[in-house]
């Protein structure tokens, strides 16, 4: 068969006629998926140490826009203010309030609750509002504190330490879907956190692989095929795979069709297919023809974690008064919840000690890789 050429045809790919079960490894330990020490060194070795995607430029058009996120027990807040997108830790720096609770919105100063601190869009504290005299007191040591703070195609990025390997290589091959999916411009037009009651590792396998499609998602089954799919093998800090969107539908959603014109550097070959790269750790892109997700999957506590899910479209698209993206959501939301029963209940099932680590397929290859480069960054020696 012939296929059509696609740009991404210069990554490596795995042949498509590849045996159903090979060698796709095997699962790790209970204490892997469970244990405190392992959550520990992934919070101190990944990251608390190593730049982290946190966002997308779109949801902060306008000076003041801002976004809180939660990292481990940490949070931070990701504001635009006058010399452009600046995240802060997200606490006051009087005697350690968290200053914003609110996932996202407008202001331009803000106002610490406890004893009235106040902090402009820049981070610099203005006003003790008379809890100090102000003569007494150095405000400009005691604004926001910075955390490092970088841009690329469109994603922001964050770095608790100054030792954060470079993320430029770190990112390796993804700028080539990046462009063609033309990231940076996309607006997020939908944005949602799911709590899931399962170690973050458990999500991240679960978001990369669609042999549960057929089993857990009979919507997106009846649209994608999860047989007609591969793994790339792509340079960088990223996994990668494609999945084919089947015969007579033109878009993932709950119709499986949408007037949404394919964005046009999508080459031909891909606006039949469903391009899902994961910039590890944590955030999988689910890319097809007619617009992007971002998924996260943040880590709260070994049995805990959040999924923050971005859906983005095409501007030309957005600025339609016709525009909807309800049966995308539909789509996605509904597979959300089916795929936090099967995190949660896998959660469960391996937390008991006597969990033997089982076979995995070469469609489910990205799971180990995942795994594997999870324990290269936490293994003793890996410092
Ligand atoms: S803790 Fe914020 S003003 Fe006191
Ligand atoms: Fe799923």
């Amino acid at each position: 068969m012939t296929r059509a050429f696609s740009m991404f045809d210069l990554i490596g790919k795995q042949d498509e006629e590849r045996p159903y079960f090979e060698t796709g490894g095997v699962g790790r330990s209970h204490e892997f998926y469970t244990g405190e020490e392992q959550f520990r060194r992934e919070m101190e070795r990944i990251y608390h140490r190593r730049w982290l995607p946190v966002d997308h430029v779109s949801r902060f058009k306008e000076k003041g826009c801002y976004a809180t996120l939660d990292i481990g027990t940490g949070s931070i807040l990701i504001i635009h203010g006058d010399n452009g997108i600046q995240a802060y830790h997200n606490y006051c720096r009087h005697r350690g309030y968290r200053l914003v609770e609110e996932a996202v919105g407008k202001r331009q100063s803000i106002v610490c609750l406890y004893h009235c601190w106040v902090y402009d869009r820049n981070g610099a504290l203005k006003s003790l509002n008379g809890t100090y005299f102000d003569h007494f007191f150095d405000k400009a040591k005691n604004g926001l504190l910075p955390i490092r703070t970088e841009i690329r195609h469109g994603i922001i990025f964050v770095a608790f330490s100054d030792e954060a390997p470079d993320l430029d290589a770190s990112l390796g091959e993804f700028g080539q879907f990046a462009q063609a999916y033309e990231l940076e411009t996309l607006e997020c037009v939908q944005a949602k956190d799911y709590p899931v009651a399962s170690n973050w590792k458990l999500v991240a396998h679960n978001v990369n692989e669609s042999l549960h499609f057929p089993t857990a998602h009979k919507d997106l089954h009846r649209i994608t095929d999860f047989d007609d799919a591969g793994t790339y093998e792509l340079k960088g800090d990223i996994v990668g795979a494609w999945q084919v969107i089947r015969d007579g539908f033109n878009s993932v959603s709950m119709t499986g069709h949408s007037q949404r014109a394919p964005m046009p550097q999508v080459p031909e070959a891909d606006r039949r297919k469903i391009n899902w790269i994961t910039i590890l750790p944590n955030l999988l892109f689910g890319f097809t023809a007619d617009y992007v997700m971002m998924q996260w999957v943040w880590p709260e506590s070994p049995g805990t974690c959040v999924v923050r899910h971005f859906w983005l479209f095409h501007p030309s698209e957005t600025a339609k008064s016709d525009f909807s993206h309800e049966a995308v959501f539909a789509l996605w939301d509904k597979a959300n919840y089916e795929d936090w029963e099967l995190c949660e209940r896998t959660h469960r099932g391996l937390s008991n000690p006597m969990w033997s680590p089982g076979q995995l397929s070469l469609d489910e290859e990205v799971v180990s890789q995942i795994d594997a480069w999870v324990a290269g960054q936490t293994e003793e020696d890996a410092r």
